[in-house]
């Protein structure tokens, strides 16, 4: 590689030379830099446009990258201290299922906790592994599912020997983290692969005083949401590898899904995003930890809500907590999570990141001001006032622990039939249920279907939860593994 450094952003540097070349456009895309659609480029800006163009060879191709990608991939993985980083333009989504897909072949086993994202759950569906779930347990006071207890993960790890990898997010959606260091030994001392969700936490590559990250502890893999904290564009992510996890090998299964059409609007705000979070990360990070806990304090005066931080670190299931995010809890004040979230959007204009039934989650990022911080205390409060309720008739709990009857690819590629939601207790799911955001399946294919699961899918959908996953929009009935006649 040339040399070069944090400063450089050589996918940015190469696109601006090639706009400087005024080269003559035939080939893809047709808009031809938006002289060929008026209206797209009025909307996005020519500038924008300008810099959508194809792979070619002065832009090196994201599906084999030789030159300036490469370049961008090996600064990349410098910042982020990986042996290699893949630029990922279809999300994290596609960088936890790189990951699955890379440490498990069908029928090998892959331990994680069941409170992974739906991207995890449909690895397992496309890759044939076979789920082992740890139960994350759950904080009853707030409802909320955990990290995974050391304990918990060797036992599972002693029942099944023969399991791949493991899987662990790093943090929640709410901001907890497992002992990542402990699980990683762990694992590794078993000759299992660590992969690791990072959808949010890629900050915790660029500030002492956050949690641990993926590489720092010696995982193998991790999934890192760029768009999430680090500031790029939506849908572009990073996959990092690290040990021995061959990158030609990951490039091979990022590329049976991957498009052959990489956007250079996602890897270079990739490009860029990385060079200012490797320039300015600490700093960034310190101001938007300053203003989540400022923000914290103002919501915990108003009496009600909860907003909670690193009180609740237990050495264990709550190992450590990321201050960047501001989960509060709502149902003191006799709302839902999903009712505040509601509530912020349609009184106050306020849209936050999402409302389940205990909780709602704040994201603050430092695009943020004090002024929209106040604002969204404000809102609180007066929610508060005009809306709380007598909690007696919220449902608290968060997590089912699942019966696993069949694996999710079986389940869902076996003959199924469409039965109404309420009738379907006792019949093994074929697809999943779940709240959108956090993502996270109430049901995942192969698993039985319970009363109780019913009532808290009737419950979430009459709170107002954006229920996803069902084959039917409407969610009224749901997939289930035909039964012999
Ligand atoms: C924990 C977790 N993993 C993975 C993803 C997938 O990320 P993306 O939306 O970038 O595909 C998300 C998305 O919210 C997530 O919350």
């Amino acid at each position: 590689m040339k040399h070069l450094s944090q400063e450089n952003a050589p996918i940015m540097e190469a696109l601006n030379r090639y706009k400087s070349m005024r080269v003559v456009p035939f080939d893809v895309p047709g808009h031809k830099r938006g002289r060929g659609n008026k209206e797209l480029a009025a909307f996005l800006g020519e500038q924008c446009l300008s810099v959508d163009v194809n792979s070619m060879k002065p832009l090196d191709n994201l599906s084999h990258p030789v030159s300036i990608i490469r370049e961008a991939e090996e600064l990349a993985a410098e910042a982020f201290g990986a042996k290699h980083a893949f630029f990922m333009v279809n999300g994290t989504t596609s960088a936890v299922q790189a990951m699955v897909m890379t440490a498990c072949k069908a029928g090998e086993k892959i331990i994680l906790p069941r409170n992974v994202h739906r991207s995890a759950i449909n690895a397992l569906v496309l890759s044939g592994a076979i789920p082992v779930y740890v139960n994350p347990g759950v904080n009853n006071q707030l409802g909320i599912p955990l990290g995974m207890s050391v304990i918990d993960v060797e036992k599972a790890i002693r029942e099944n020997p023969d399991a791949k990898a493991i899987l662990i997010n790093n943090p929640t959606y709410y901001g907890i983290c497992s002992d990542l260091k402990r699980l990683t030994d762990l694992a590794h001392k078993h000759g299992m692969l660590v992969l690791v969700d990072e959808a949010h936490g890629t900050h915790f590559y660029f500030h002492h005083d956050l949690p641990a990250s993926a590489m720092s502890v010696g995982a193998d893999m991790a999934s890192v949401s760029m768009h999430k904290s680090g500031g790029s564009l939506t849908q572009s992510s990073f996959l990092l590898i690290n040990n021995e996890i061959s990158e030609g090998y990951t490039r091979q299964i990022i590329n049976l899904t991957q498009t052959t059409s990489g956007s250079y609007l996602l890897l270079s705000s990739l490009d860029i995003s990385r060079k200012n979070l490797a320039l300015h990360g600490n700093e960034i990070f310190t101001k938007v930890a300053e203003m989540a806990e400022y923000t914290r304090r103002e919501i915990n005066k108003i009496g009600g809500y909860y907003a909670f931080s690193k009180e609740l670190i237990n050495g264990d299931t709550i190992y450590d907590f990321d201050i960047t995010k501001l989960s509060v809890h709502t149902l003191d004040i006799g709302l839902a999570g999903i009712e505040v979230y509601d509530l912020l959007r349609d009184e106050y204009d306020i849209q936050i990141e999402f409302g389940d039934l205990g909780n709602i989650l704040g994201y603050i990022s430092v695009g943020d001001r004090k002024l929209d911080l106040e604002r969204l205390v404000a809102a609180l409060a007066e929610i508060k006032r005009r809306y709380s309720k007598d909690k007696t008739d919220l449902m608290n709990h968060e997590y089912i622990n699942p019966e696993v009857v069949l694996t999710p690819q079986s389940a869902f590629y076996v003959p199924k039939t469409t039965i109404p939601l309420d009738e379907s207790a006792g019949r093994i799911c074929s697809e999943s249920v779940m709240c959108y955001p956090p993502g996270i399946p109430i049901l995942a294919p192969g698993e039985r279907i319970t009363e109780e699961i019913i009532s808290y899918i009737q419950y979430a959908k009459a709170k107002g939860c954006f229920l996803t996953g069902t084959e039917d929009k409407e969610v009224n009935n749901i997939n289930v593994v035909k039964e012999e006649e």
